[in-house]
């Protein structure tokens, strides 16, 4: 069994809440489509370094960290969860799993300190709603031009506005919405 596969046997997988046509594990991480999606995207564009604000639970880092294992080109995920008792919570089911290469920290993304000497080729923003425009802005410097960038739950009204302003500023282009039940902006750093 990979460490998706583990970290699926400890839980149910039911209908998405909003629309059947999608399944999930609960309403707080994403629809198994969507991190289906993730670790398409991790596998087609092989970043070394990936960013994540909001772990939760951790199967969102567990797709994604899995697809780095299938890459066989090290890297790792640094996933940052605001919550101290679901950070450590997930610490162990990420080490059930059996993947090394993510690292959960505790922190809010918008105080967690940014790192001196990294550089990110993916990053993927699905802590709070509201906050995840300000991730962008805090840690775009720090993300390679023609990264992916992710931004869920793109029924937001809030979410939209700010990223279509991104767009019209230059940070970002946005390549794909609509992906899952809640959706996702899937955009290219520029
Ligand atoms: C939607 S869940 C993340 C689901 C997860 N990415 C998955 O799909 O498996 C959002 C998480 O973000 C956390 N959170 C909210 N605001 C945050 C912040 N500013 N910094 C870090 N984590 C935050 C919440 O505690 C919650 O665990």
């Amino acid at each position: 069994m990979n460490a998706i596969e583990k970290a699926l046997s400890e839980v149910t997988i039911v209908p998405e809440y909003s629309n059947s046509k999608w399944e999930m594990i609960d309403d707080q991480t994403a629809e198994i489509e969507v991190m289906e999606t993730l670790y398409a995207l991790v596998r087609c564009t092989k970043p070394t370094n990936i960013l994540e604000t909001g772990t939760y639970h951790g199967f969102s880092s567990i797709y994604m960290g899995q697809a780095l294992m299938d890459n066989e080109l090290g890297g790792s995920i640094d996933t940052i969860e605001v919550s101290k008792d679901i950070a450590s919570e997930t610490e162990a089911r990420v080490k059930r799993a059996g993947l090394d290469n993510i690292h959960v920290w505790t922190s809010s993304s918008l105080e967690w300190p940014l790192p001196t000497n990294k550089r990110y080729q993916f990053a993927s923003f699905d802590s709070d709603a509201f906050s995840r425009g300000k991730e962008f802005i805090r840690f775009k410097d720090l993300i390679d031009v023609n990264s992916i960038v992710c931004f869920h739950d793109s029924f937001f009204d809030d979410l939209t506005k700010e990223v279509r302003e991104f767009e019209a500023n230059g940070l970002l282009k946005v390549i794909r919405v609509g992906i899952g039940a809640r959706g996702v902006y899937v955009c290219q750093k520029t």
